[in-house]
């Protein structure tokens, strides 16, 4: 057991009957973890953790006192990995849509650079005019088909990735025309994250064999990194019945092509990985108090302070793992689902779960609530709830409760 009673309602006291609790020292081994996994097989690795994933900036913060490199999307998310003080040449920008400024700021600060779309191109040309003096390093996230057997395996069902610059049609051949004539440019990476929704090895295979043949076509004589970006499974609880891959197996697979395809270079390219969820999926953890069991129609509703918004924003249908802190030791056996405070039908935390039945006072802690929760979780009809660091026997707060103040911030409304 997480908590014990005692300790929970000590919690609860402390920051409210529902809040975000993050194991620090889960965190820190999900990091060692996939770091040994593949510096082990390959020296020369960088971990770039996602912010999009959860950008709790104590979070992100701890990240980098380990070492991983800031993996950002928007100039929010790289403004935040200053504000922290991560070096801005350990920030890795990434996403589809970046301003004029973006590329100023991230090229004047030597961040790692990935353009994604030809509009960039134009961007990073206008820089290099006005800086002439400045070396421009960029990266290029290419699009090629990764489907294997005609199988696409993407997210979705999807056949053809919207990201990066396409391979197929000689957009990517004519984006590195044009940089290559701007003698200060220089093209030292590629990048290729793909989402899908088997995470398999073999699709990793794919990917960084289909980034290492580019490079060596390409950018031979200057490629610094192959950026395979994220998409791992990271190590799931039990209760999910499903056998996935473990650090060691992607490592294995991605560093020993890595090793093969630059066997003779003298100087192997750095591998940068940028999981997400794998690396805090399982380190938050939601709890909340029971307020209410109540029976309708022979079903038992058991009322929390929480919603479905809380630890499923996707609003999917399967039941998280679960543990239960009791107040009394009764049991009370049968069948009941756990529902949130908001006015909808659907808030449903949990449904139609066997066993002891919570009452009033108790509290349910679900597990695996890391990703795309914090990020994801709207100020709907009640301010969000204080996170809390639980870092061995220290518990500590790193976001406070919302308050009315914050949630109407009154610098952006208008009240009257
Ligand atoms: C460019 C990029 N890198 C990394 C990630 C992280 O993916 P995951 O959380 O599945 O590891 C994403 C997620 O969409 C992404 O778009």
């Amino acid at each position: 057991m997480l908590l014990s009673y005692s300790q929970t309602k000590d919690l609860d006291q402390e920051f409210g009957s529902s809040f975000y609790l993050i194991n620090v020292n889960k965190l820190r081994n999900n990091y060692f973890k996939i770091e040994k996994a593949f510096k082990s097989r390959y020296e020369n690795f960088i971990i770039g953790y996602s912010y999009k994933t959860n950008y709790l900036p104590y979070l992100c913060k701890e990240m980098s006192k380990l070492g991983a490199y800031a993996e950002v999307v928007s100039r929010l998310e790289y403004d935040l990995a200053l504000k922290i003080g991560v070096n801005p040449n350990k920030i890795i920008f990434n996403g589809p849509l970046k301003t004029y400024e973006d590329i100023k700021i991230a090229l004047d600060n030597c961040s790692v650079l990935n353009i994604d779309s030809p509009y960039e191109v134009d961007y990073v040309l206008q820089y290099c005019k006005e800086n002439q003096r400045n070396e421009v390093k960029l990266g290029i996230r290419v699009n090629f088909d990764i489907s294997i057997n005609g199988k696409s395996p993407l997210q979705e069902g999807y056949e053809i990735s919207r990201f990066g610059i396409c391979t197929a049609n000689g957009d990517f051949q004519d984006t590195l025309k044009k940089l290559s004539q701007v003698k200060n440019i220089k093209i030292v990476g590629l990048h290729g994250h793909f989402s899908t929704s088997g995470r398999k090895v073999e699709t990793y295979e794919r990917i960084t064999k289909g980034l290492c043949h580019l490079a060596k076509k390409y950018i031979k004589d200057t490629v610094e990194y192959i950026d395979i970006g994220g998409g791992f499974y990271g190590e799931l609880p039990s209760s999910f019945e499903l056998e996935t891959p473990s650090f060691d197996d992607y490592a294995e697979a991605i560093c020993k092509i890595m090793n093969i395809e630059f066997e003779y270079s003298e100087c192997k390219p750095t591998l940068i990985i940028e999981p997400g969820i794998a690396m805090v999926a399982n380190t938050f953890h939601f709890i909340a108090k029971v307020v209410e069991t109540k029976q309708i129609r022979g079903q038992y509703f058991v009322l929390i302070d929480g919603s479905v918004h809380n630890i499923k924003p996707t609003l999917h249908k399967r039941n998280l793992p679960m543990q239960m802190v009791k107040q009394r030791d009764d049991t009370n056996l049968g069948t009941y689902h756990i529902v949130g405070y908001t006015c909808m039908e659907k808030d449903y935390l949990a449904y139609g779960i066997e066993g002891d039945i919570p009452d009033r006072g108790d509290y349910i802690i679900f597990d695996n609530v890391g990703a795309y929760t914090i990020v994801f979780n709207p100020p709907f009809i009640k301010e969000r709830p204080s996170i809390v660091a639980m870092d061995n026997s220290d518990f500590f707060v790193v976001r406070k409760k919302e308050s009315i103040k914050e949630f109407f911030n009154e610098d952006l409304y208008v009240f009257n």
